[in-house]
Formats: structure tokens, sequence, C-alpha cells
């Protein structure tokens, strides 16, 4: 039975990579800290890993004793309360793990990085072109510039298995920061960021999943990947799906981008001050304010068959149907 790690377990896309590991038969390790959410991870068959990422000699111990198959590095920052702790959780935990595992010998078949379009940058505001992995990464969020830098280490590495996948906006069950949006079109609200049409990518969380394993499963290694639907869709198709499948009529609110970033110095500020990261803050506020979201997936299509099982209409219905089964909507 091969064994699996994944780091970032109790999260959002922690938590489906393990259910689709336990699918496969894998012996599954979630990668956990005490502290970390077991809500969605019930199965018997887990078995817990508690983590300590900034302690490298004890990754060292734990690591040579599971000696893993495969690892798949879902653990990252989002958003974070303090500058310095996107380079200290993206970048330095996953060089401390990679380095834990190359000098305990233990490297596995396979290491899947779960990286981020943001690491490479949004496209260019004036047009729609797609984004492309030719194209020089030009981060432009904090968060960003910490999983390239966690790439650019992986990836000078001479025989460590890795693959990275560059995920655009993951959204589906369980997931939150989409979720304010729904709520807020569910609330009769149509909002707008900038009132300039904003081109957007995304990938269900289930399909991304699927490309995890392809990849896990495949003969490929030292490739990074965007990962989308392979769809382009505008703000207003996202409200209009969104609309549609919660039966709401709305009323648009177009708020220009100088009034988001100051709705985003001031939440970060107050919740700051509880010990918070709001949803909407500076990091983000530079995402949401890029106008061009396209990324080119034409290396997943040619290197494992990949095709979006879910595109947007058919996600944001399940992940609905999720949302109001658990009463969230
Ligand atoms: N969601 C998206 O749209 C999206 C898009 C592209 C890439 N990604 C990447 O996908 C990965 C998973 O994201 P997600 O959306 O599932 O986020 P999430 O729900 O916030 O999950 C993040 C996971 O990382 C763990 N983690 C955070 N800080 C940690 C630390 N200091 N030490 C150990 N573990 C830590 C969390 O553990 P706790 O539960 O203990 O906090 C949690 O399991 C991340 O690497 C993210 O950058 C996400």
């Amino acid at each position: 039975m091969k064994k699996i790690l994944i780091t970032g377990a109790s999260g959002f896309i922690g938590s489906f990579i393990v259910e689709e590991a336990l699918r496969q038969g894998m012996q599954v390790y979630a990668g956990m800290r005490n502290s970390s959410s077991k809500q969605y991870l019930t199965d018997d068959n887990i078995e817990f890993v508690m983590l300590n990422f900034a302690d490298k000699a004890s990754l060292q111990k734990q690591l040579s004793t599971y000696k893993f198959d495969y690892i798949v590095h879902a653990a990252g920052l989002t958003k974070a309360q303090k500058k310095e702790d996107f380079d200290t959780v993206n970048f330095r935990y996953t060089q401390n793990l990679v380095d834990a595992l190359i000098e305990e010998n233990c490297v596995p078949e396979r290491f899947i990085f779960i990286s981020s379009m943001a690491a490479h940058g949004p496209g260019d505001d004036d047009n729609t072109i797609a984004v492309k992995l030719s194209d020089a990464p030009h981060p432009d969020t904090l968060y960003g510039i910490s999983k390239l830098k966690a790439e650019y280490y992986i990836n000078a590495l001479t025989h460590f298995p890795v693959i990275t996948l560059r995920p655009t906006g993951v959204y589906g069950p369980r997931e939150k920061d989409y979720f304010v949006f729904f709520k807020t079109i569910s609330n009769g609200i149509e909002p707008y960021i900038g009132l300039q049409e904003q081109y957007l990518s995304f990938i269900y969380v289930k399909d991304l999943v699927d490309v995890v394993f392809k990849a896990i499963h495949s003969d490929i290694t030292g490739k990074t990947y965007f990962v989308a639907d392979g769809k382009s869709y505008t703000a207003r198709e996202f409200a209009q799906i969104t609309k549609r499948i919660l039966h709401k009529k709305t009323i648009k609110l177009f708020v220009p981008l100088a009034i988001v970033k100051l709705i985003a110095i001031l939440l970060e500020t107050v919740n700051g001050w509880f010990g918070k990261v709001p949803t909407l803050n500076r990091d983000k506020y530079n995402v949401l304010k890029a106008r061009n979201w396209l990324c080119d997936i034409s290396g997943l299509e040619k290197d494992f068959g990949f095709k979006a099982n879910y595109l947007l209409e058919d996600g944001v219905k399940e992940a609905i149907a999720w949302y109001k089964a658990e009463k969230w909507l």
C-alpha cells in the first residue's frame, strides 16, 4: 500500500486530497498541527502526523520513520497578519520540509507542490491574453512572492521528483473566501470591484484533486503547470451564474478600486487589533485590482490529457448545494 503524506490536510484543498487518496486505497497520513481542525477528516483510516515545519530536526526524525511514497505539500498561508509570515510559512517551511527529506535520504517517488497562479502574477490588464509558463513571473502580492521563492528553491534541486501546480482561484464546498461572494449575492447585492471588466479563471476543487493524482501517477517530474478549467470568465458571468443558481434578483454595486483599497486597509487595521486577518486585506486587494487572471493550461492538457469535469456553472451549483445543506446559505 502506497504511503502518502498530505500537508495542510485540515484545509479546504487538503481535505479533498485526503478523501481521494483514501478512495484510491492509499495509506493516508494527514499532516497537521495540534491546533488543526479534524472537521473534514473523520475517516478512521486516516493517520494523523503532527508536523512542526519550523523544527527541521523533528521533521527529519518523522520523515525518516515514515518514508512516504508520495507527498503533497498543500500547507500554506493565503492571508497573514504579519508580512514576514508569508515568507516563513510558504517559503522557509517548504525549504525545511524538502531539505529534511533530502538530508534523511527519504525523498518520495513524487512530491507535488501546491503553489499558486499568484506566484506568476496576473496577465496584462489591457488585454485578455492568458499568461503562459514561458512568461517571466511578476508576482504582485507578498503571498505570490513567497510561493515563487519556494518554487525556485525546489526546482533548482537535482534529483528531486517535484511537480509544481499553480492553481488559479479554487472554489467548492468548505471554501470560505468565494463563499463571501456567494453570500453577498444571496443577500441581494452584486458587487463589482473596479469599473473595468475583470477576466477570471477558476478550478473546481475536485478537478484540482484530479490533477494532483494525475501528477502523482505520471512519470513526469520537474515541470510546472497552471491549473484552471481552461475557460475565460468575466466577473459579470460569475455573478450571473451565481444569481441564476441562487434564484436571486440583485442590485449591482460598483466599488471603485480606491475605495476597495481604503476598506482593505481599514479592515486589516481593525482586525489586526484582535489578532485576526480579514478576507479583504492589502495583499488581497492587489489580487482583486488585477483585471486579467487568465492562464494557459495547454501543458496540463498535453501531458495529462486533462479536461475539467466541472465548468463554472456545474461547480458553483454543487458548491452552493453544499453551502445550503450545511446552512451556510
Ligand atoms: N484556495 C485557493 O484558491 C488556492 C489557489 C491557489 C493555491 N492555493 C494553495 O493551496 C494550498 C491550500 O490552500 P487552501 O485554500 O486549502 O487553504 P486553507 O483552507 O487555509 O488551508 C491551509 C492549510 O495549511 C495549513 N497551514 C497554514 N499555516 C501553517 C503552518 N504555519 N504550519 C503548518 N500548517 C499550516 C493549515 O493548517 P491549520 O488548519 O492548522 O491552519 C491548513 O491545513 C495553499 O498552499 C494555497 O497557497 C489555494
